[in-house]
Parts: structure tokens; C-alpha cells; sequence
């Protein structure tokens, strides 16, 4: 926002640069390769109860591969990212698709301003807070259920730690050997540049930080390789 005080954290998207066009490509590429983002969206209706009247917002949505098909199951999908190069190919696909029920705001979790805008029935946001540091995490957390109606949902996904502290290193070298086998050596890069320069975080902080600003975490699953699905809603 305009008038934030000089203390306010400055949204730059740290690790993967996402603003430069041709790894923004190579993301989607990357990602079509090893998801299945059929499968994942249709878990997210089920899990998430996602009616048609619904208006979901997908915050550090990339390049839309789960926005847009939310997008055929409910009203509008509000798609917020920071980086303005995924979102140009999210709208491309979505041209191409002919998928018109969605908004596209190039934005971060800290600068997006939802004011004067209609509250939202279900906010999912796919492994993307970890690019925030702890503290700005219970920030972005606060506005999420500020603009969720009441009874509204939050889906969260993300790598988020489960190991015991002191089993770090093994836990993330076998992180890193996985990633190698499932999508290649470059999907072993960027998870060690993600351990090293963004802000993943245990599941007990996670946790306290979706209690502290308002949640009520009904389902909790770790999945393979720290990542960890969350379903809450709002209090
Ligand atoms: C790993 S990608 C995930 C994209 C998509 N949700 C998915 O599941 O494929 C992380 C996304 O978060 C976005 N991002 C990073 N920092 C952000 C911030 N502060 N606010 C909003 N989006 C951010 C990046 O631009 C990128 O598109």
C-alpha cells in the first residue's frame, strides 16, 4: 500500500524469481510435467466444499493451472499474484479456454486491498506463503480472514516442516533427492534455493499463526516430501 510506514516488509518474492518471463514459463512447464492439476483442483472442490454460487480466491495463484479449473466449478476466481509475468500466462490460457469468470489482480499477499470489494466464500492458497517471513505470514493470514465471509474457508498448501528439529539435515537432503527423481535437476536447484532463501516454516508455527489470526484448522494431512495441506475455516 501507498502509505506504509518505512518498517513495512517490503513484498519482492525472494528464491525463484517469478517476475522474469522465461523461468515464469519454465514454472508452468516444470509444473505440468510432475502435477496433476486436474486431480488436485477436483480434491480442492471435494475437500473444500465448492458450490457454483461460490467466489474463491486463489492467492499466489502463478500461472493459474488451479485457478482455472476451480474456475468450472463455482461463480468467479479471484487470482492475485505478485509476479505480472504468471499472471500474463494465466490469462492467455484462460483466453485460450474461453474461461471468462475470473479477475486477475497483480499483487502480494501484503499489498492486495480488498476494500469496497464483496467478501469471499473459500480463499486457497498453493505454495506460495512460505515466500513471506514468519511475522508477515500472521499478516497476510489476518487480511485472509478479514475478507473470507463469515463461516468462509481457507485451503492452504504449502512446504512446511514436520521433521524433528534435530533430524534437519538428513530430512532435507532426502527433500532435495526426491525432487531430483521426480522432476529433474532442476527441481533439485530450486528446492535447495527454497531451503535456503525462502521462509518455510514448522507445522506447530504454521499452526499457531492460523489459531492467532482467526482460524479453526478442521483438517490437517502431511503429504510426501514437506508439504502439508491444511483445511480451516474461519472462526
Ligand atoms: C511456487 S509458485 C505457486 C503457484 C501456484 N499456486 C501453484 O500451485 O502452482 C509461487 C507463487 O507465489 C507468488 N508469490 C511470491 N511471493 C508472493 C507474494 N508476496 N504475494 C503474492 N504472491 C507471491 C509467485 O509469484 C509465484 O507465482
Amino acid at each position: 500500500m501507498k502509505n506504509n510506514p518505512k518498517w513495512y516488509y517490503e513484498e519482492k518474492a525472494p528464491g525463484v524469481d517469478y517476475l522474469n518471463p522465461e523461468i515464469a514459463q519454465k514454472y508452468d512447464d516444470a509444473h505440468q510435467k510432475f502435477r496433476n492439476f486436474r486431480e488436485e483442483s477436483e480434491h480442492i472442490v471435494q475437500v473444500m466444499g465448492i458450490t457454483p454460487d461460490d467466489t474463491v480466491m486463489d492467492f499466489g495463484c502463478g500461472t493459474g493451472n488451479v485457478a482455472l479449473n476451480l474456475a468450472k466449478y463455482c461463480d468467479k476466481v479471484i487470482c492475485i499474484d505478485i509476479s505480472r509475468e504468471m499472471l500474463d500466462i494465466l490469462e492467455n490460457k484462460a483466453k485460450k479456454g474461453n474461461i471468462n469468470n475470473i479477475e486477475t489482480y497483480s499483487a502480494g499477499f501484503l499489498t492486495y486491498d480488498h476494500n469496497g470489494k464483496d467478501k469471499v466464500d473459500k480463499i486457497v492458497s498453493m505454495v506460495a506463503l512460505h515466500h513471506l517471513p514468519d511475522f508477515w505470514k500472521s499478516v497476510a493470514l489476518s487480511k485472509m480472514a478479514e475478507i473470507l465471509k463469515p463461516g468462509g474457508k481457507l485451503y492452504l498448501f504449502d512446504v512446511i516442516f514436520t521433521f524433528n528439529i534435530q533430524d534437519h539435515q538428513k530430512a532435507l537432503e532426502g527433500m532435495i533427492k526426491t525432487m531430483r527423481f521426480a522432476a529433474g535437476d532442476s527441481m533439485a536447484d530450486e528446492t535447495e534455493m527454497h531451503i535456503r532463501d525462502e521462509f518455510s516454516t514448522y507445522d506447530w508455527i504454521m499452526e499457531g499463526l492460523l489459531e492467532k489470526t482467526g482460524f479453526l484448522v478442521n483438517f490437517k494431512e502431511i503429504k510426501a516430501n514437506n508439504f502439508v495441506e491444511y483445511i480451516c475455516s474461519k472462526l
